[in-house]
């Protein structure tokens, strides 16, 4: 995990949050490699789970939403991580997860007596992470939503409006106009990419718990008691996009919720072999019954049931909900495709990126920049490539050895070099080609420059 997090601050792929200021714990910024990479995922996963399927529609909700809300989805009152405080130094503690580091199964979800009969249990084995005593309160459920003061303002009283404890709240609230405005059938899915804040005790772990995310879900809306098969192939599919964009079989798996939610009535997680943490949640696929609209209707009085337009019959579908953090998928395909090997005689780091993943599709570089020919002719080319693909890097710093591991560690599918061959001084049949190099092999060869785009295409 050192070795990625080191790339990602070296390479401009992630910044601590307000560094500068001696950092926000559980706050990260996506530098100008990140925000590429971060945007390629995110186009990837739309085309998977719009352009690709069949009745599924996109949204973008407001981030801020009626204080209502988060009682009805159950958030006010029941979205906690059971905290306790070290009485010594004020450090605070996740118990379930220091439960699971001593191989002791617990979960957020367990009851506040629960968690404490097994804390005490084992309070001998769990020391302070900060001063090393055994010395802590007892098990606190800690409400993990972050208010916001915008009610001051707007004269709605004084209950708080909340930051986002989950994005897919916004495809709830908005299902009744998408139903109203383009009259999906069932099965339909509502997507949607959103921000959700939560005041995670311990964030850890660089991307893996943080304190603001983004979260991709879809919600797939289905006729009641119609769920298992659709459940299955929701699974699947999740699964081969994974597949799709190169992370390798061995460090994916299944997990099933032993412990679920009161209305769930399946869970699985996608499990990541993450650097130094091991296999841990990335995604999880939620079978949700009908709870959050039945929860919505009676909060809010809107009737949010489905009229059927064959048999005119109304009912409340069920969800079946895919979720996945940013960030964590970010962590997971950069912890993939990060490599240490042996090549010309010495170790490099690369970066083996799908390449419709890496920031940069291509560098180009003059072989020696105090060169003018040899800078003129690679301007032409960079030119033509970035009309072509867009993000194209100019690479002309230091030698072209430290380019190439350079672009490797960025993960740039290939490097093309403008030489003095290119401009026909030395052999007059290589004019007007130019090395194409390929990062995951090495090899060099030799392109015409008309053939340039159709060849990296
Ligand atoms: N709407 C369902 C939901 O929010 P969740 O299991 O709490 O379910 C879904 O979160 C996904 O969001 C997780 O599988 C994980 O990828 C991501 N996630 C949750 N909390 C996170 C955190 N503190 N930091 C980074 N990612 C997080």
């Amino acid at each position: 995990m050192d070795k990625v997090v080191s790339l990602c601050k070296r390479r401009g792929f992630v910044f601590q949050g307000s560094e500068i200021y001696g950092g926000l714990a559980g706050v990260f910024d996506f530098g100008p490699m990140g925000v590429e990479l971060l945007n390629n995922l995110k186009r990837s996963w739309w085309k998977a789970n719009v352009y690709d399927k069949e009745n599924y529609y996109g949204l973008d909700s407001g981030m801020f939403k009626h204080p209502r809300v988060w009682d009805a989805s159950g958030h006010t009152s029941g979205f906690s991580d059971p905290l306790s405080e070290c009485r010594e130094c004020n450090t605070r503690i996740r118990v379930d997860k220091e439960l699971g580091k001593i191989g002791i199964e617990a979960d957020e979800k367990m009851s506040e007596e629960e968690i404490n009969k097994l804390f005490d249990e084992n309070r001998d084995k769990i020391v302070c992470p900060k001063c090393g005593q055994k010395n802590f309160t007892s098990v606190k459920a800690f409400n993990l939503l972050i208010k916001s003061n915008l009610g001051d303002f707007t004269g709605e009283g004084s209950e708080p409006v909340y930051l986002p404890g989950e994005a897919c709240q916004g495809i709830y609230l908005d299902y009744k106009n998408i139903v109203d405005s383009m009259s999906p059938k069932l099965p339909f899915g509502i997507v949607q990419i959103g921000k959700a804040f939560r005041n995670e005790i311990s964030p850890r772990n660089f991307l893996f718990r943080t304190r603001e995310l983004e979260q991709a879900d879809t919600q797939l809306f289905v006729k009641p008691n119609q769920n298992k098969e659709a459940y299955e192939q929701v699974k699947q599919d999740r699964l081969n996009w994974y597949l799709s964009i190169g992370i390798k079989p061995e460090n994916l798996r299944w997990k099933q919720h032993a412990n679920l939610v009161f209305y769930a009535s399946d869970a699985w997680d996608i499990e990541y072999n993450f650097p130094g943490l091991g296999f841990d949640e990335l995604e999880g696929i939620h079978d949700r019954t009908n709870y959050d609209l039945t929860q919505h209707m009676e909060f809010s009085g809107a009737d949010l049931r489905y009229t059927d337009p064959e048999t005119g019959e109304k009912y409340i579908p069920w969800i079946l909900e895919t979720s996945v953090g940013m960030g964590r998928m970010f962590l997971a395909v950069i912890s993939d495709a990060y490599h240490e090997e042996e090549m010309d005689g010495s170790t490099r780091v690369v970066l083996k990126l799908h390449k419709d993943l890496a920031p940069y599709r291509v560098a180009v570089s003059p072989l020696l920049k105090n060169k003018p020919e040899l800078v003129e002719k690679a301007r032409e080319v960079f030119k033509l490539l970035k009309k072509e693909f867009g993000n194209v890097a100019w690479d002309d710093n230091g030698n072209i050895g430290k380019r190439y591991r350079r672009q490797d560690e960025i993960g740039t599918p290939a490097c093309i070099v403008i030489d003095f061959e290119t401009l026909g001084q030395e052999k007059p049949e290589l004019k007007d080609t130019v090395t194409v190099r390929d990062r995951d092999t090495g090899e060099q060869i030799r392109v015409a420059i008309a053939d340039l785009i159709s060849h990296l295409k």
